[in-house]
């Protein structure tokens, strides 16, 4: 039971004795969890590549049934891979239908909550961008998640990963409340309870519902009871934590009870981004996307995020959510703990900034200035022009691997 670098992964449970050993090409080697329709495993194949397979427990010998799923899991295939788990292939005609995905290792975002207790600053601008481009993602190829809750985002080393889209519409059980837990029922939007079509703003209202409780460690229409909930969803305004109040007024547009009002997910991420929703014509739309992968997954810890045009000032009166947490990788610094964060950096920018203090970069051009110190005083012998060309090395390596690493993208 280990990880990609050979270490445990954690929260994987030991398989039970009449679990399956074995799906298609992968190994079973232990339980990563179970919810309302089956069982999740950690697979590996003979190369040691880690998957996770859910074992379907609804009964799909239906021939209907069979083929509408196997129509959800194909689209959900497309699903381009920002923020999102990849779902790699199912398998329907064996005696258990499963269905393998890219295996993120990292504690759900529902675990790290209770454990860690509220995210806010930073961590909670990333994890809203880092859902909304994977929602973005899902609803250009014409999936709908319909299960989309704290237990469905997993923080993953390079951000936060939507997982198990498309599987709930697949599996046809999105017209009833009856067979689902609790949890899942404090994230469904209000026509869901009314057997109204479910539709793309279904996900974005369990997506407000998912950012508020990531902010405040509760969901915003209670857990108490299903009947209490669903009253709650269906003619009561949210119960919200502290946000800051960009955000504040887009999630509480996002859980409005008529689906018509609320915006779609690329309008969500436009807005987290401070991009102008009328720019989303002109932007490539893969634009978007990558622009709201790389500020979910951006590797830079304690870096205040630039503020919005019109920054306004936090309310005087308004108290901080909660402590900072980390969420894998980031953490918040102090300077941003208040400031409401709505506009992303380019991504050449960043990268820029993060490879211009790059430790290797800044030794190598040391080393290499050294060297040409060395050779400087071998032929001349006199210190200056040795102490110059030695300079003039370090500035030139320094700069021309600054913009080569920069040009290139992620690593230098
Ligand atoms: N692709 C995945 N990568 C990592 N962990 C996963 C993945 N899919 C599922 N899991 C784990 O398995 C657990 C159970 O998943 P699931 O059966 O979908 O139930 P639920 O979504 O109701 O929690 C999840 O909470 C998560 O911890
Ligand atoms: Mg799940």
């Amino acid at each position: 039971m280990t990880g990609l670098a050979g270490a445990p992964v954690p929260g994987l449970a030991p398989l039970w004795t009449h679990d399956p050993v074995t799906a298609g090409p992968y190994r079973l080697v232990g339980r990563l969890g179970a919810g309302g329709q089956g069982v999740v495993y950690l697979g590996e194949d003979d190369q040691g590549h880690q998957v996770a397979v859910k074992m379907i427990n609804i009964d799909l010998s239906d021939l209907r049934a069979r083929s509408q799923f196997m129509k959800e899991i194909a689209a959900a295939r497309r699903v381009v891979p920002f923020c999102t788990a990849q779902v790699l292939f199912a398998e329907v005609d064996g005696e258990r239908p499963y269905v393998v995905s890219e295996f993120i290792e990292g504690p759900t975002l529902y675990r790290h909550v209770r454990e860690q207790g509220p995210v806010a600053g930073n961590a909670l601008h990333r994890l809203a961008v880092g859902t909304a481009t994977a929602l973005a993602a899902i609803h250009r190829c014409d999936v709908v998640h319909c299960d989309l809750k704290p237990d469905n985002v997993v923080l993953g080393r390079d951000g936060p990963r939507v997982i198990d889209f498309g599987i709930a519409r697949a599996l046809g059980v999105t017209e009833t409340v009856t067979s689902r837990v609790l949890g899942t029922t404090a994230y469904m939007a209000p026509e869901r309870f009314r057997n109204e079509s479910v539709g793309p703003p279904c996900d974005v209202f369990a997506w407000a519902a998912t950012i508020a409780f990531a902010a405040g460690g509760r969901p915003p229409f209670g857990t108490d009871s299903l009947f209490a909930v669903m009253h709650r969803v269906l003619n009561e305004p949210p119960d919200l934590p502290a946000l800051p109040p960009g955000l504040d007024e887009l999630i509480r547009q996002c859980l409005a009870k008529d689906p018509a009002e609320r915006p779609e997910a690329e309008e969500v991420l436009m807005r987290l981004l401070g991009q102008d929703v009328r720019d989303a014509g002109r932007l490539r739309r893969e634009t978007v996307l990558q622009l709201g992968n790389e500020t979910a997954g951006a590797p830079t810890p304690d870096q205040p995020l630039p503020l919005p045009r019109t920054a306004p000032d936090p309310p005087p009166d308004r108290p901080e959510t909660a402590a900072p947490t980390r969420l894998g990788q980031t953490s918040q610094s102090p300077s941003t703990a208040s400031a409401p964060a709505y506009q992303a950096e380019a991504g050449w920018g960043r990268r820029l900034r993060r490879e211009s203090t790059d430790a290797w970069g800044i030794s190598t051009a040391i080393f290499l200035g050294s060297v040409g110190a060395a050779a400087g005083y071998v032929a001349s012998s006199a210190v200056d022009g040795a102490a110059a060309t030695g300079a003039a090395t370090f500035v030139v390596v320094y700069a021309v691997r600054l913009l080569v690493a920069t040009a290139l993208g992620d690593r230098s």
